[in-house]
């Protein structure tokens, strides 16, 4: 096949697999990194080192030119194209493929200065002085039009080129500005949204301290004490982003329709709705960094990451997505920038695989020689040559992805359980005074929202289930199960959805601040858990109780019950207290002024059943409530055989039957009884049953010879 056939097959694939149509068969997974040649261009004989770099790791592809915007237009108007035209030919004829950005990440100087109103102004009216990156306003004429008609000339020159498989629009995009253009496009989105000022400040509550607007000029970007606008300017700062996307992908889709555009994503990021860009672009891709420290625990770590990946999956509707950044080695910009112990940076790979990622790219292919990320870990080092350890380390991955070739194109298998993450929930609760905060630091945002999300994440996959993360918007007749953590912010629409899955025999789990607010944010009147959702589990909660750090409620699993709870738990940090009003007690509190309150409670219908868990439970009681649905409703388990916490097994479907991988993140070399289940690694050969020991950090991936009883 020619390169320019297989250029086309390949975009195909990507597009196709996205779109969920047939897909033609295809022998290896991307693997690569971001790679800036416009930085380099004064050391030619490096330039032609990485290309032959590139092929002894066993790269198929590069990012390229996602900051290079002055290198591609010095001055306004005039174009430099000769260096990239070299390096896509280069790449064409090595059989390199180029995932080709589009620079609006980073504003030339030359524009910053000539139209000002490209860069952000601040909270306090503040403009940014040019440089910086990933800041421009997201509502400027001016940059959106530089950046149809840059994204144009570069489909227009390259569009057809052999090298070409990918868009890589823009990068990472995100953050707010609050400059005249920002807030007079806010006015207006309200405006389409409301309509009349009356239906605003109605929505808005906007007469608690006399905040009623009598003119849509009067609405600011930002007013902490009214929380209903700190949701709409979250919404409208998502919209804006998207609609700069949209801007971005629409002359390149005119020209090139069969090349498909992703954007990379940013996992949790706190003010993009994901859910929503994921429908608008081809194929889904993410960029991860596990911060290789030991503040929070390699498991924690690992499952933050799990949860991640599972969510990625939930975005592209199952089928495969992109890793479109990670660190081979340390990052430069964490508090402590640890290098990776042995066998991490090639589990982390591996996690993301078996969780369906079908491309694997590095931030960065080689460290720059000055600028702020000179000291961020790359494949290649400022040494330049193939004999570091994270060369090897990287060439070794590359091998293993050469030979994980049998998962392309496969879809990853659908779990029973679904857990809903829902970013509007998310920020009406942060904007809500009252509820606790969380404000650990970190590369991913932590809040009491995705907190509970990720504690549940981590008992169900302890449990020895896999979970899909997906919206609420997704089709729950899918799964047996949907857990909604402290989903705070409910429709009425929604909560007839969740009545119906329960009717229809679906098994419900809702946690403490579930169905607080409606969509606007105002306070459901009536009882929670808001709108139809008090007879659906059942309960009555009337109260919320946030506890001091240390302090505890005893969690006492009732006589009985049918998940076969039984051992003593405790309760932190949240604590509701709940009337039962149709439901059935699993557990109830047993000391402070809760004693005999129901904690954990069951409302069955004639098929299905709402499960309520009213406060934050420590990860062995969590756990325990889940290895009882495991039994009690008997779900699939990925291997039969039960594993210790830390360790997980995954399994991915091949174009000839399945792979299990299995996974150690414990720090610590852990024993794991498979009893009668045979597996063999398909890289060593070795053969795992019975008693295993399996190393720190280590990864198996297995066919299986024998399923366990
Ligand atoms: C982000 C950016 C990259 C790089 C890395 C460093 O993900 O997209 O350009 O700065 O962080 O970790
Ligand atoms: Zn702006």
């Amino acid at each position: 096949m020619s390169f320019y056939n297989e250029r086309q097959w390949l975009c195909r694939r990507i597009f196709m697999n996205y779109k969920k149509k047939g897909i033609p068969k295809q022998t290896h997974l991307f693997y690569g990194a971001d790679y800036n040649p416009d930085q380099w261009q004064k050391y030619p004989d490096i330039l032609e080192r990485d290309i032959e770099l590139m092929k002894e790791l066993g790269a198929t592809s590069a990012s390229i030119g996602i900051f290079a915007w002055t290198s591609l237009e010095p001055e306004e108007g005039r174009f430099e194209f000769g260096w990239l035209d070299c390096v896509m030919d280069r790449f064409a004829a090595e059989g390199l493929f180029v995932f080709l950005a589009t620079p609006s990440g980073s504003k030339p100087m030359w524009m910053s200065e000539k139209y000002p109103e490209i860069r952000r102004v601040n909270q306090d009216g503040a403009r940014d002085s040019s440089g910086g990156r990933h800041n421009h306003c997201p509502s400027s004429c001016i940059y959106r039009e530089k950046v149809s008609l840059m994204n144009r000339t570069l489909a227009e020159r390259y569009g057809k080129h052999p090298a070409l498989a990918l868009w890589h629009i823009g990068n990472e995009l995100s953050g707010e500005c609050h400059c005249a253009n920002c807030k007079a496009s806010f006015q207006a989105w309200l405006r389409a949204r409301y309509v009349t000022l009356e239906n605003l400040n109605e929505s808005w509550w906007s007469n608690f301290w006399n905040h009623t607007f009598t003119d849509w000029a009067q609405i600011p970007t930002y007013d902490h004490s009214i929380d209903c606008l700190e949701l709409d300017w979250l919404r409208f700062v998502n919209d804006q982003h998207l609609s700069f996307l949209k801007n971005e992908m629409a002359s390149i889709r005119e020209l090139t329709p069969d090349v498909p555009c992703t954007t990379n994503f940013m996992c949790m990021h706190l003010s993009n709705n994901y859910w929503e860009w994921a429908e608008h672009i081809d194929v889904i891709s993410n960029d991860i960094y596990p911060m290789p420290d030991d503040r929070e625990g390699s498991w924690a770590r690992s499952i933050k990451a799990d949860f991640v990946h599972s969510m990625m999956r939930g975005m592209s509707g199952g089928k495969s997505w992109m890793q479109m950044e990670c660190a081979p080695s340390s990052v430069n910009w964490g508090t402590v920038n640890k290098l990776k112990r042995p066998r991490v940076h090639r589990q982390e790979i591996l996690q993301a695989v078996a969780n369906g990622a079908d491309t694997i790219h590095y931030f960065q292919w080689r460290k720059s020689r000055g600028g702020f990320e000179k000291f961020h870990g790359a494949v290649v080092d400022h040494e330049g040559s193939s004999d570091s350890r994270v060369f090897k380390d990287c060439a070794q991955v590359g091998s293993d992805l050469q030979a994980l070739g049998s998962v392309l194109q496969q879809d990853c298998p659908k779990a029973d359980i679904a857990i809903i993450y829902e970013w509007e929930s998310r920020w009406a609760m942060n904007a809500s005074c009252g509820p606790k905060k969380d404000t650990s630091l970190g590369p991913f945002p932590a809040d009491i929202y995705t907190d509970a999300c990720l504690s549940h994440y981590e008992a169900v996959t302890s449990s020895g289930q896999s979970a899909d993360v997906v919206s609420a918007r997704s089709d729950f007749s899918d799964y047996r199960m949907i857990i909604a953590p402290s989903l705070y912010m409910v429709s009425e629409k929604l909560a007839r959805k969740f009545n119906a899955f329960v009717e229809s025999g679906g098994i419900l789990v809702g946690t403490y601040l579930t169905g607080y607010v409606d969509p606007t944010n105002l306070c459901w009147l009536g009882g929670f858990p808001g709108s139809s959702l008090r007879q659906l589990f059942g309960i009555w909660n009337e109260e919320i109780d946030y506890l001091c750090d240390g302090e505890q409620v005893t969690v006492i699993p009732e006589e009985g019950n049918n998940l076969g709870c039984y051992t003593e738990g405790v309760a932190f940090d949240i604590i509701e207290r709940i009337h039962l009003e149709g439901a059935d007690v699993i557990a109830r509190a047993g000391s402070d002024c809760y004693i005999d309150s129901p904690l954990i409670t069951r409302n069955s219908t004639s098929k299905g059943a709402a499960y309520y868990i009213g406060a934050k439970l420590d990860s062995g009681t969590l756990l325990e409530f889940y290895r009882g649905f495991v039994s009690a409703y008997d779900l699939i388990q990925s291997v039969s055989a039960e594993l210790p916490l830390g360790v997980v097994a995954r399994k991915r479907q091949t174009a000839s039957g399945e792979l299990v991988f299995l996974f150690n993140y414990n720090k610590e070399e852990v024993s794991i009884d498979l009893e009668g289940l045979q597996l063999r690694d398909t890289l060593t050969e070795e053969l795992l049953t019975g008693a295993v020991q399996l190393a720190s950090y280590s990864s198996h991936i297995c066919e299986v010879v024998r399923i366990g009883s």
